[in-house]
């Protein structure tokens, strides 16, 4: 399932009709998209995605050890499950392991069906939808008896605005049953010249990813973007904790956007705000842990890129 269009053109409406515009980030991800975000995670600037595999390595057997003999494995945005495979693999030892991930791209879901061909002892349940229609759905399959391990990796949480961000947590708390398991990725403040690089690379990668966005509003919504018109932009906002990506007009440049009734003019230097990465603070998410309905059990941190994998259990309620 795609996001459907009449979401694409109620948000570019409310959006990018006045500045300071701006569209949700969920909309780089179409099949382009999804593509460019695997090529992102193994740039050798952004370190976030192999610090979020070194952490589920090192303590797969750990968080084994926490698990019951039956387990439902639902992870959050999937994408092609590369990093999970490992994972699975540890938990499927002596245990039956039903795997549910869940992605809003069904370009991504094929790929991660095929990482994970010949994957012994996990049966494969993919979910094209959104987060919680998709964890809904994962969860109504659940057997009497078997545990639930939510994954939501990658710091896709620091994409929510913090209060949206806590509100969502607290809507996966609802649906879990108190003592199922979530482990929760986040990446931590660091040095700005290395994050400003994680998101504006040398070969170009990110800045394709940002402008695919343009040339999806193209394909999609009949609109008329010249490409060439943007620069991409990657700024460090050091008092709110995040990186704001931009394209940027490099010229008086007269926007039509058919399918949204949009016609609008961008000044040379005006951008579109096109996603917010936030980054925390070792020990944060603790408190977010509590304030929405979880117990936290362990916050495990990764030396080489500041990261945290954070264990937690729905509390009762
Ligand atoms: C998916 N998400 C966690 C990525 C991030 O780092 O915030 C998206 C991304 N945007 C640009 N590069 C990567």
């Amino acid at each position: 399932m795609a996001t459907p269009l009449t979401d694409f053109i109620h948000d570019a409406r409310e959006g990018l009709a006045r500045p300071p515009r701006r569209l949700p980030a969920r909309y780089f991800y179409d099949a382009l998209g999804s593509a460019l975000f695997e090529a992102i995670t193994v740039l050798p600037e952004y370190g976030l995605t192999r610090a979020d595999a070194r952490l589920i390595r090192a303590h797969a057997a750990a968080l084994a050890r926490r698990l019951p003999r039956r387990v439902r494995v639902i992870e959050l945005g999937s994408g092609s499950a590369v990093k999970t495979r490992p994972l699975l693999e540890r938990l499927a030892r002596g245990r039956a392991l039903a795997y549910c991930p869940i992605d809003i791209s069904r370009a991504a879901l094929e790929r991660c069906a095929f990482e994970l061909r010949g994957l012994a002892g996990v049966a494969l349940r993919p979910i094209a939808a959104g987060y919680e229609a998709g964890l809904g759905r994962a969860l109504a399959g659940r057997r009497r008896g078997e545990g639930a391990l939510l994954l939501f990796l990658g710091s896709s949480i620091g994409n929510f605005e913090p209060e949206a961000a806590r509100a969502f947590l607290r809507r996966l708390r609802q649906r879990l049953d108190a003592g199922d398991l979530f482990l929760l990725g986040a990446d931590l403040v660091k040095d700005r010249a290395r994050l400003r690089r994680a998101y504006d690379d040398a070969a170009g990668v990110t800045a394709a990813f940002n402008k695919n966005l343009l040339a999806r509003m193209n394909r999609e919504l009949g609109a008329n973007f010249e490409l060439s018109g943007f620069a991409h932009e990657a700024r460090w906002n050091e008092t709110a904790r995040r990186i704001e990506m931009h394209l940027r007009a490099l010229r008086r440049q007269r926007i039509r956007i058919p399918a949204a009734g949009l016609a609008f003019t961008l000044r040379p230097g005006e951008t579109l705000w096109t996603e917010s990465c936030y980054k925390y603070r070792p020990g944060e998410l603790r408190a977010w842990a509590r304030q929405t309905g979880f117990k936290p059990l362990a916050e495990w941190r990764d030396r080489a890129w500041p990261f945290t994998e954070n264990l937690w259990q729905a509390a009762e309620a």
